[in-house]
């Protein structure tokens, strides 16, 4: 065979192949191409981040707000009502910080028997300021306490309203309405028809009704009597001439 044939097969096929053939080992064949490059890899990781850039410049001021309710503080005429006139008396909004700073049933009362003892001084008025002086009763000063006690009940009765019917029940019978209340009877003793005297006793019922009020109430270390010395000391119970 001729060589040249046997290259040309081994070539083609592989010499081991044919090593039983008698003929001499080819040529090694030429390299091939080369491969195209694989695909590429998988990212790698992120960067970390870079410093923080410089503060950008000031924007421009937004608009103006809507104006307010109007009123010192922010609240409204409704919102007071709403507050404090409620239906029930304000009895379910007692937990509101306003309701909170009203004034309870110890400082009315304090101011209460304040007024109950100045209208006993003014009631004994005497011409020289003395005890023993010529009483000249200043009523209109009497009648001016008794109206105060009546308004600052009032707020007794709106911020404890389980007291109301109490007082407005003591209020009647001993502060205006009654034919003994203090007010009928100091009107009475201005007008000449009734006495200091009449005044005094209905100023000791009025006291047994303030009794019987902190009695029935769970206060009866609360007793109330004869004022012994003004609660004030710069008034002249006289008045002005
Ligand atoms: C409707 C019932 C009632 C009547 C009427 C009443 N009180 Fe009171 N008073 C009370 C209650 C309730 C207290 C306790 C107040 C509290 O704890 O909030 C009190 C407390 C007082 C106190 C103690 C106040 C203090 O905190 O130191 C005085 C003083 C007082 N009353 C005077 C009078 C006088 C004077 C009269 C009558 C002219 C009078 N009260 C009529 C219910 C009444």
């Amino acid at each position: 065979m001729r060589n040249g044939y046997w290259l040309a097969i081994a070539t083609l096929i592989g010499a081991t192949a044919l090593g039983a053939c008698k003929g001499s080992a080819g040529n090694n064949g030429t390299t091939g191409p080369e491969g195209t490059a694989g695909p590429a890899g998988p990212a790698g990781p992120a960067g970390t981040a870079g410093p923080q850039g410089p503060a950008g410049p000031q924007g421009p001021a937004g608009p103006q707000g809507p104006a307010g309710p109007g009123v010192d503080g922010g609240v409204t005429l409704s919102q007071v009502q709403d507050l404090f006139q409620a239906p029930d008396g304000g009895a379910n909004k007692s937990n509101l910080d306003l309701w909170l700073i009203q004034p309870g049933g110890g400082t009315v009362m304090i101011e209460y028997a304040n007024r109950f003892n100045n209208m006993w001084w003014a009631a004994h008025a005497t011409a020289d300021g003395t005890p023993s002086g010529t009483s000249t009763p200043n009523w209109d000063m009497v009648l001016y306490q008794i109206k105060e006690m009546t308004e600052i009940q009032e707020v007794f009765e709106t911020t404890r309203p389980g007291a109301a019917a109490l007082l407005k029940s003591f209020e009647g019978s001993y502060l205006t309405t009654a034919a003994n209340s203090l007010d009928e009877v100091a009107k009475a003793a201005k007008a000449g028809t009734k006495t200091l005297a009449d005044f005094e006793a209905a100023y000791d019922a009025t006291s047994g009704g303030c009794n019987v009020c902190h009695g029935a109430t769970g206060h009866k270390y609360v007793k109330i009597m004869r004022p012994t010395a003004p609660a004030l000391d710069n008034v002249d119970w006289r008045g002005q001439p």
